[in-house]
This record gives structure tokens, C-alpha cells and sequence, in this order.
């Protein structure tokens, strides 16, 4: 008979963590390393690893909180990023996907064997499609024909039906969002979860992200920052950081070029007409959305963050830390560098890892990609090496 080691709960300890304390049965047969010696006193299991008895939606949230080693020790501040690319569907956008559609539930727009209808590109479009799935939903999915095939494939491989549509201004009444909208009027039990203007998505930061942080860093945070597309992370983060510290954690808005919301903020209200773009994917607006309506005074002030030093950091983030992660997510890093050099060194920053590189890796880790859109210098010299494709 094999030795084996039972773990037992002996006490919990706070709302995310259960103590186990492991203890030996069948003692003489052992032949595997001591197990006190290898975990003096206790285990300590997050409930993100326990079983998700609610299916796949019980399992979003409880993510990683990961000390930036390299860039900590660069800049003398812990800078620590919340690994939401470790969620079901890939990306924080998962906890807004399951929070609309819990809200929708909640209020009776929709009922079992119902359909969701989104206007989205990207993340959302994916969060969405887990959770319908898991939920016994149909999903439709409006969005603008410029998208790649390969999302329109993923999105109709986990379920979804698509719509690609031209692509023309919000104030065109065919603009996709628009559309989604009005398919979902057609049908009987069918909602549009509007996640732009759907303040349940801000809720979902409110009631997981910002108090996951809280507790990961057991209160001891000085300033958070990322950037916004709906803007319902740097939202109810915000809103919640703000009220359990008395207003004492620093929160800054991180924005691409061609977002106009930098200005906003800085200007104290100045709306101005939208110009330039940015390769980051899924953040930068034309808009105070209603998520970011009511917490954007709350904000301490905005970082502009350059394309040059987002891929600078999506090399970076990749050679010196072994993370893997999309544009918006190095944006995000580079914008906790920028704060760091602001606040100087012994302060403790959190930022977002929205995503990982997966779905952009054939333009980021392109040489063609890069000298298209003039940022091939933008790479270090001595990380060109993982400049692989063509
Ligand atoms: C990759 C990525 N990063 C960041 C964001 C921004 O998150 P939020 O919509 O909460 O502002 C999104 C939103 O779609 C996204 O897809």
C-alpha cells in the first residue's frame, strides 16, 4: 500500500484563503520526502483552487497577484499585477460577462433558455460566450467587419452567432452596437447587455476585483492604475479603493494615444474631438461611459502611456518577468513604471494584466507588423530574439 498525505481544514482564516494542516496516515510506509518538512505548519489553499461547485462561472475571479520582480527592483516600488489572464475565458473582461448577465437574471430580463446579444470585438464577446454557455443561453454577437476572421471563428466555436457589420460611427444608427440592440427588441427573452453603458459591469470590480486586491495586499497598497475601454475596471477598482482607504490609495486613469479621456482628466472636463490611434486592443475612448461617470472624480489624475513603450513592455514584461501578455496589459504595466517614478521608491503599485499575448502574437511578435507600424525601434536591441515571425 502507498503512503499518501490527507489534508484536513482546520480553521479559515480569511475570506479567500482556507488553512489545511497536512497530516501523515499509513506512517511506516513512507517513502515520499517529509511533507512537514517540505510546508512547515500549514498549506494555505485560495477558494479559486477549491472545487467551483457552480460550474465554470464559479470559477472567475480569485486571481493571481504577481510581484513584477525585475521592474519592482528597477524602480524601488513593489509593482504587482493582477494575473487576469488566468480567468476562463482568458481576460478580466470575464467578471463584467458573468456580473451583466447575473444582473439581467436578477431583474427578469431573461430566462432560462434565453438569448444575450452583444455588441463587442473582443474579450467581452469571449467572457460572454463561456458564461452563456455554461448557463444554457444562446449568444448573438454583433461586431464590426474589420475584425479578423479568427475572432469571428472563435467566437462562433464557443457557441456564439455572429454579425459582422460595417463598420461606421456610434452616431450611425447601423453602427454594431446599435444593431445588437435592436436584435434583441425582435426576440422574446432576449437581452442586450450593453456593456459600455451597464453599470453591472463596473459592480463586477466593485464587489471582486478591488477587494481581491485589498485583501492580496492585506490593505498595504498606495496607488492602482490601468487603462479604460468600458472603463468598468478602472471604475469600481477605484470606487472600491477609494472607500475601504479613506481615500487614501492613489488611483490614475492609464490611456492610449487616441482615447480623448487623458485630456478629460487632466483638463478637469475638457471633451475633445477624437484623433490618433493606438495598437492596443480593447481600451482607449471617445466617451465618459456611464461606468466611468460616476467614479471619474474620484480619479487622482491620468497617465498617458505611448505605443512605443507598450511594446517596449510587452518585450520587456516577457523576458524579465516570463509573462506573456497583450498590449493593454503592458500599457497598463508601463503606466505602474511611470507612477512609480512619481511616487519614488517604498510605494506598492497594482495594475491589471487584462490578457495574454495569445490571440495578437502573429502582430506583436511580427517584424513586418512592427516596421508597418513604426515600432520596430520601439524593441529593445537585445530582445529583437523574440522577434520570431516574419
Ligand atoms: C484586452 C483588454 N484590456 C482592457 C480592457 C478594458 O477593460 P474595461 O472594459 O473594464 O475598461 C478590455 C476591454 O474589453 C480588453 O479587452
Amino acid at each position: 500500500m502507498s503512503s499518501r498525505t490527507f489534508l484536513v481544514r482546520t480553521a479559515s482564516r480569511a475570506t479567500t484563503t482556507t488553512r489545511f494542516t497536512p497530516i501523515r496516515t499509513f506512517a511506516s510506509a513512507i517513502s515520499v520526502p517529509k511533507i512537514d518538512a517540505m510546508h512547515p505548519g500549514s498549506i494555505e489553499i485560495s477558494k479559486a483552487q477549491q472545487v467551483a461547485t457552480n460550474g465554470l462561472v464559479s470559477a472567475i475571479g480569485n486571481t493571481p497577484l504577481i510581484k513584477l520582480k525585475t521592474l519592482s527592483q528597477q524602480t524601488g516600488c513593489d509593482i504587482l499585477g493582477k494575473a487576469e489572464f488566468q480567468n476562463p475565458g482568458g481576460s478580466v473582461k470575464d467578471r463584467a460577462a458573468l456580473f451583466v448577465v447575473e444582473d439581467a437574471e436578477r431583474k427578469g430580463l431573461i430566462k432560462p433558455g434565453g438569448t444575450v446579444v452583444e455588441g463587442t470585438a473582443g474579450n467581452t464577446g469571449i467572457g460572454l460566450a463561456h458564461v452563456c454557455r455554461s448557463k444554457g443561453y444562446k449568444l448573438v454577437i454583433y461586431m464590426p467587419n474589420t475584425q479578423s476572421q479568427g475572432k469571428i471563428d472563435l467566437l462562433r466555436l464557443l457557441g456564439a452567432e455572429v454579425y459582422p457589420v460595417p463598420a461606421v460611427a456610434f452616431d450611425n444608427p447601423e453602427n454594431y452596437n446599435h444593431q445588437a440592440k435592436r436584435h434583441a427588441e425582435r426576440l422574446d427573452n432576449a437581452v442586450w447587455t450593453n456593456q459600455f453603458d451597464n453599470t453591472a459591469n463596473r459592480q463586477a470590480h466593485i464587489e471582486t476585483t478591488g477587494p481581491e486586491i485589498w485583501h492580496q495586499t492585506g490593505g498595504k497598497i498606495d496607488a492602482f492604475t490601468c487603462a479604460s475601454g468600458t472603463a468598468g475596471t478602472i471604475a469600481g477598482v477605484t470606487r472600491y479603493l477609494k472607500t475601504i482607504s479613506d481615500g487614501k490609495v492613489q488611483c490614475y486613469l492609464a490611456d492610449p494615444p487616441g482615447s480623448v479621456l487623458y485630456t478629460y482628466i487632466t483638463s478637469k472636463g475638457k471633451l475633445i474631438e477624437r484623433s490618433g490611434s493606438s495598437i492596443t486592443e480593447g481600451i482607449g475612448q471617445g466617451r465618459v461611459t456611464d461606468n466611468l461617470a460616476p467614479d471619474i472624480d474620484l480619479l487622482d489624475g491620468a497617465l498617458h502611456v505611448p505605443d512605443e513603450k507598450s511594446i517596449e513592455m510587452v518585450y520587456r514584461c516577457l523576458d524579465e518577468e516570463g509573462l506573456y501578455l497583450g498590449a493593454s496589459s503592458c500599457l497598463n504595466v508601463a503606466a505602474a513604471a511611470q507612477l512609480a517614478e512619481k511616487l519614488g521608491p517604498g510605494h506598492t503599485i497594482v495594475t491589471i494584466l487584462c490578457d495574454g499575448a495569445y490571440r495578437y502574437a502573429d502582430r506583436l511578435f511580427s517584424r513586418k507588423w512592427l516596421e508597418s507600424k513604426k515600432l520596430l525601434g520601439a524593441v529593445p536591441e537585445h530582445l529583437h530574439r523574440y522577434i520570431v515571425l516574419e
